[in-house]
């Protein structure tokens, strides 16, 4: 992590109820090649999220975001042992596998189609082990407060089936943040919406996210993403993916379209796009919205 970081992450600070840590200590991630043998997708990865802010992880499609983030949420693939080595710790302990404070929220949103828009906010609630932390009373409160915060209180009866991809987005969303999660970890959650859908779901983060801060870790192919939301941007190389640029942003959220367009952002998107062309030559799938 470089100065800058350290310098943001100190005035991103929040109250101590709230402090948490999410670290990745010498990551490294091999698959089995198509042709017999391993590929190192992910080549010794050092990370550490200290604190509540909205961290971006950038990079080349097929760079490993989502290799780093399923590890993160402790999602394990069948076929292979994620990390092949390295250690992943949250508060300071290792961590091998879900854990109650990570909460993950993809760009499929993973709605049940057979249960209403409420039901399947409230779904976490059907599990033992959020009824026994949670008391009904105390978690009907919860999802009425979400539904209305992500402007769903008056489609609570209608099924996911009735609903545009934005509004299904709103509902994961809220299925995400009504566990009150220490660390969200996002999957280019916004990727599949249109651009003016994608921006009222930058706002509704970020408006949620000051209610209730937390350690978010947001993946995303889009730059511009990247600037209006990020306290912070990690860009990974391609394979073997490792840091190969990490800032802060220091401009206060939301973020106007003149700051878009203001001589700091210009040069933050130029600096992610020459790091990104640096390490991916002709490879990947990038996006920038201005
Ligand atoms: N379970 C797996 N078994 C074998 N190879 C895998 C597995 N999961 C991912 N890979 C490979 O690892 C590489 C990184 O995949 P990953 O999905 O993490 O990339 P990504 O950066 O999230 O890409 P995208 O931006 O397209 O979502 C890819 O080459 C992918 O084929
Ligand atoms: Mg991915």
């Amino acid at each position: 992590m470089n100065e800058t970081v350290s310098q943001t992450d100190k005035t991103a600070a929040t109250p101590s109820e709230h402090m948490v840590s999410l670290s990745l200590n010498q990551i490294i991630q091999d698959y089995p090649a198509p042709g017999g043998g391993v590929t190192r997708v992910i080549g010794g990865v050092d990370l550490v999220f200290e604190r509540p802010g909205i961290n971006m992880l950038l990079g080349p499609s097929g760079s490993g975001k989502s290799t780093l983030l399923n590890m993160m949420g402790g999602v394990r693939p069948l076929n292979v042992k994620t990390p092949t080595s390295g250690t992943i710790s949250i508060d300071g302990q290792p961590c091998h596998g879900p854990h109650d404070d990570a909460v993950m929220v993809f760009q499929r949103y993973a709605n049940r189609p057979d249960l209403s828009v409420y039901d399947n906010v409230a779904f976490p609630f059907r599990f033992k082990l959020w009824r026994e932390r949670v008391p009904e009373k105390e978690w009907r409160a919860r999802v009425a407060h979400m539904l209305d915060a992500v402007g769903l209180a008056d489609k609570k009866a209608l099924h996911p089936a009735q609903l545009s991809g934005g509004q299904n987005q709103r509902v994961a969303l809220a299925r995400a943040l009504v566990l009150q999660p220490r660390i969200l970890l996002m999957d280019e959650p916004f990727g599949a919406l249109d651009a003016q859908t994608r921006e009222e779901m930058q706002h509704l983060l970020i408006k949620l996210y000051r209610e209730r801060p937390c350690l978010i870790v947001f993946v995303t192919h889009d730059v511009t993403e990247a600037l209006m939301l990020g306290d912070r941007v990690v860009v990974l190389s391609t394979q073997p993916a490792n840091v190969a640029d990490d800032f802060a942003i220091h401009a206060p959220r939301p973020r106007s379209l003149d700051w878009q367009r203001s001589p700091e952002a210009v040069q933050l998107s130029e600096r992610v796009l020459d790091q990104l062309h640096r390490v991916s030559p002709g490879k990947g799938s990038l996006r920038v919205t201005v």
